[in-house]
């Protein structure tokens, strides 16, 4: 007979009890009577978690048989409010007792990047000794598909069954390595860059505390003095975290009026060639840095990165996940990304990288260089594109761009297309003319392009 266990649900939507991922949290709780589940409200709490309440949540995560990390997908990773949540873990990780207890993960999200979001949790779990079980990645409108329900129901039972038998799991996380305070040199001796009437923009989280990222950020700013403009995070008024209201989706504002929002309003749009240089945390960019990111949904689903170029400079455990992160973030949104500058390397390497960077970030800037996206853009692209078609009610600001720019590039829209292609199949089913467009496909696949090249030549 299976045992009986008591678990934590530590659930992130900003939304609290109002949120597409707490009915999944409800379906398990009535599913599975016969556990207890606790469920607490982290991103609507933060406020009072970072003012003591992290105590009472640490004590009651020691005492459960397992956690559950519920959480939204919120731009690529989970909500800020939650990374800031970690990082309070983090800070008290002398007070946790989880070593090899189990945990899995639960999100709601429309499937964009949610494997990101999982790959975080998971190493945060390995980070905080748990056993991490591979969690169950929701669309967020399952739940009125039975068969959903039935995966759902197997899958926590599966769960349950890991800590019945205490099976070990297999640990995906990749070991963070702690770099080593480098020796940067606190004052620029290079060659300063005149620049151009081209835009650039430092947006840092960067405190005296993390002296790699400071003088990395205080490198730039003497070898670029004119025409940037930094934006230290810290030094701003930043109001809270995105609370998922989804205001935004009609005119592209948002409720919450501080100066992060006119940073995000206006220089984040305006400027050309764009700097980020972020603290790494807890195996992430800081919970501030990922409020940027979340408030920025204002913009909603459009490429606000077109034809800019990007610098990331970080400071921290630089792990595989992190570099996904920020190259699906700048892809998706059509940006150019110049590099990572991480202090993972020598001084002497990370020195040469940073100076040969900003040029690259430089010369692109001022020449516009647009790169092809890559399967991080081209299927985020996609994904967005029925999104926004299907929720143009809510997304009414992205619907009007998307219509505006050709954003939507169905295939299948296009009936001259549709046209050719049926009467093709048609042919096909006469075997001869089959025969013949086998032994052609290559030549087909190139006859147009080729012509683009050949009247080069000519
Ligand atoms: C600010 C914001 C950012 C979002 N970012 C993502 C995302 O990156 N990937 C995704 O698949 N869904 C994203 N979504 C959609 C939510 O993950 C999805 O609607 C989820 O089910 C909401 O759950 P909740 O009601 O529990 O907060 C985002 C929604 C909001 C409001």
């Amino acid at each position: 007979m299976e045992r009986i266990y008591k678990f934590i649900v530590l659930h992130g939507s900003p939304k609290g009890d109002v949120s597409v991922t707490m009915q999944f949290v409800r379906f398990l709780q009535f599913r599975f009577k016969e556990h207890s589940f606790e469920v607490i409200n982290i991103s609507s709490n933060i406020k009072s978690i970072e003012n003591g309440g992290i105590e009472s949540i640490i004590d009651r995560m020691n005492k459960a048989d397992g956690i559950i990390w519920a959480y939204p997908v919120y731009h690529f990773v989970v909500p800020a409010q939650y990374v800031r949540f970690i990082e309070l873990l983090y800070d008290n990780r002398d007070k946790l007792d989880l070593q090899n207890k189990y945990a899995t993960a639960l999100s709601t999200s429309i499937h964009f990047y949610d494997n990101l979001a999982e790959d975080y949790i998971r190493d945060i779990s390995a980070d905080l000794g748990l056993q991490y079980v591979r969690g169950f990645l929701a669309a967020k409108n399952d739940l009125l598909i039975e068969s959903k329900q039935t995966n759902l129901t197997k899958f926590f039972k599966r769960f349950t069954h890991h800590i019945d038998q205490n099976w070990t799991v297999e640990n995906l996380a990749i070991k963070a390595e702690i770099p080593a305070k480098i020796k940067f040199p606190m004052h620029f001796d290079g060659t300063q860059r005149v620049l151009t009437d081209k835009k650039f923009l430092l947006i840092t989280d960067a405190t005296e505390e993390n002296n790699n990222l400071f003088n990395m950020v205080k490198y730039c700013t003497q070898k670029m003095s004119s025409n940037l403009k930094v934006v230290n995070l810290n030094h701003i008024n930043v109001n809270g975290g995105c609370r998922g209201c989804l205001r935004c989706g009609a005119r592209g504002d948002c409720v919450i009026n501080d100066e992060l929002r006119s940073i995000i309003e206006g220089d984040l749009i305006s400027a050309d060639g764009i700097i980020i240089a972020t603290t790494i945390k807890t195996r992430y960019i800081s919970s501030l840095m990922k409020t940027l990111w979340d408030r920025s949904f204002l913009h909603g689903h459009i490429p606000i990165y077109n034809n800019k170029s990007i610098l990331y400079l970080c400071s921290g455990s630089y792990t595989p996940f992190i570099k996904n992160e920020f190259e699906a973030r700048i892809n998706v949104f059509g940006g150019n990304l110049i590099g990572v500058i991480h202090d993972n390397v020598s001084c002497d390497q990370l020195l040469k990288q940073l100076n040969s960077s900003i040029e690259n970030l430089i010369y692109s800037t001022e020449r516009s260089i647009e790169v092809p996206r890559n399967f991080l853009g081209v299927a985020g692209h996609k994904i967005f594109r029925d999104y926004v078609y299907l929720a143009k009610s809510v997304f009414r600001a992205g619907h009007e761009y998307f219509k505006k720019t050709n954003y939507y590039d169905f295939p299948q829209t296009s009936w001259i297309t549709k046209i050719k292609v049926a009467i093709l199949m048609l042919k096909l089913k006469y075997r001869p003319i089959d025969q013949k467009f086998q032994s052609k496909i290559n030549d087909g696949m190139i006859r147009e392009i080729k012509k683009v090249v050949d009247k080069m030549s000519a």
